[in-house]
């Protein structure tokens, strides 16, 4: 039972770089969406809640805990669009595994690319049940941190083969069209977000900016599309004209959570949304028919981040990608943690 468990296995950015890198971006995509895929038909077991969030004028910081009865997870994970502009990251994270049983943590890691790992794997899942069948062209509006991921994981998991690019900053869409060049994708750099949605199956909005905005006006969004709208995740931040909204078919994680910071927070809080789990379940249809406008108003909710964190775990059991971290204060005589200092202050002194 007491088998080492106040060691920790920590991983760190390098350790999550160099162990995706082993298996393979798009692969490390692929197996977390079989990891989401698994988590969603079994949605109703978790513990759910709307993230905790901390806002400032600047930006958020957010604690996203969740629980399936075994294993306890959490993330925490801020959003300060304002950073990019200061040569700082807008999304950084870092996450936690813990057993139910005994409360402690059983992992500890970087989140920050595992973050836009699972992100691109969750709209993926979306894409896949959600989108026209034979989908191949995805728009691609918001050429950041997160986008490259969300061109490989679409590439990877629903068989796009087009990418076209849009950023209001053209420095952005040039180093998101040189990290895909050698990706097999054909990468289209568009001048315009009308340009980049043009001939679009799916368009994948992930731009960030603390403010409503309308990436999407209504007259782009033709029959038949299916739009992520990821960046739109905080209270005060959208990226879609309501009307686009009032035509679609509107899927999200966690209704309490995203009513509050997706999309749908322009519409009243009882509009009908459908449960993305629902779909994967077969509790509800997906897409009706070739004209839907489908919507997937990704906020990013904490089973997401448990799937990515047992994922995790488990690419571990054939990696050494980690460092043991003496975390957990564990005394021989779990009534002594004062014993336990004091003899540490003895070996010093003897040393
Ligand atoms: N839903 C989720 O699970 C999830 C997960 C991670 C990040 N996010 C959100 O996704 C967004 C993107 O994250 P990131 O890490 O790539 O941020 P980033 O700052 O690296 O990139 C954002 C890009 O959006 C561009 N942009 C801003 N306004 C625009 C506009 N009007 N039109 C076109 N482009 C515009 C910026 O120039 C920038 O290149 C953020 O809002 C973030 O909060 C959501």
């Amino acid at each position: 039972m007491k088998d080492n468990l106040n060691i920790v296995p920590f991983v760190s950015v390098e350790n999550m770089m160099r162990l995706v890198l082993d298996r393979g971006m798009e692969n490390c995509m692929a197996e977390i969406a079989e990891y989401l895929e698994e988590d969603f038909r079994r949605w109703p077991l978790f513990d759910k809640t709307p993230r905790v969030a901390s806002h400032s004028r600047e930006g958020v910081i957010e604690l996203m805990p969740t629980s399936d009865g075994i294993d306890y997870g959490f993330k925490y994970v801020n959003g300060h669009p304002k950073n990019m502009k200061e040569g700082l990251q807008t999304v950084t994270a870092f996450g936690l595994l813990a057993s139910v049983e005994t409360g402690y943590p059983v992992l500890l890691s970087e989140m920050t690319v595992l973050t836009a790992l699972r992100t691109a794997a969750t709209s993926a899942v979306a894409t896949k049940y959600l989108a026209r069948k034979g989908s191949k062209t995805l728009a691609l509006i918001g050429n950041g941190a997160q986008s490259e991921f969300q061109a490989l994981g679409l590439k990877k998991i629903c068989g796009i083969d087009t990418v076209r690019l849009y950023d209001i900053d053209p420095a952005a869409t040039e180093k998101c069209a040189g990290n895909l060049a050698d990706s097999g994708l054909t990468i289209v750099k568009c001048d315009t977000p009308q340009g980049a949605i043009e001939g679009a199956d799916v368009v994948t909005t992930c731009t960030a900016d603390k403010k409503y905005s309308t990436i999407l006006t209504d007259n782009m969004v033709g029959a038949g599309i299916h739009i992520n709208a990821i960046g739109g995740d905080c209270p005060g931040k959208t990226e879609l004209h309501k009307d686009i909204l009032l035509r679609s078919d509107i899927y999200v994680e966690y209704p309490e959570q995203t009513r509050i910071e997706g999309d749908i927070q322009q519409l009243d809080d009882d509009y009908p949304v459908k449960e993305l789990w629902q779909v994967l379940t077969g509790e509800i249809d997906g897409r009706s028919d070739d004209k839907a406008i489908t919507l997937f108003d990704g906020v990013g909710f904490a089973i997401e981040d448990f799937s990515a964190l047992r994922w995790l775990r488990d690419a571990l059991k054939s990696s050494d990608k980690y460092q043991d971290l003496d975390m957990i204060a564990d005394p021989d005589d779990p009534r002594d943690l004062f014993g336990m200092v004091r003899r540490e202050a003895q070996r010093l002194a003897d040393s």
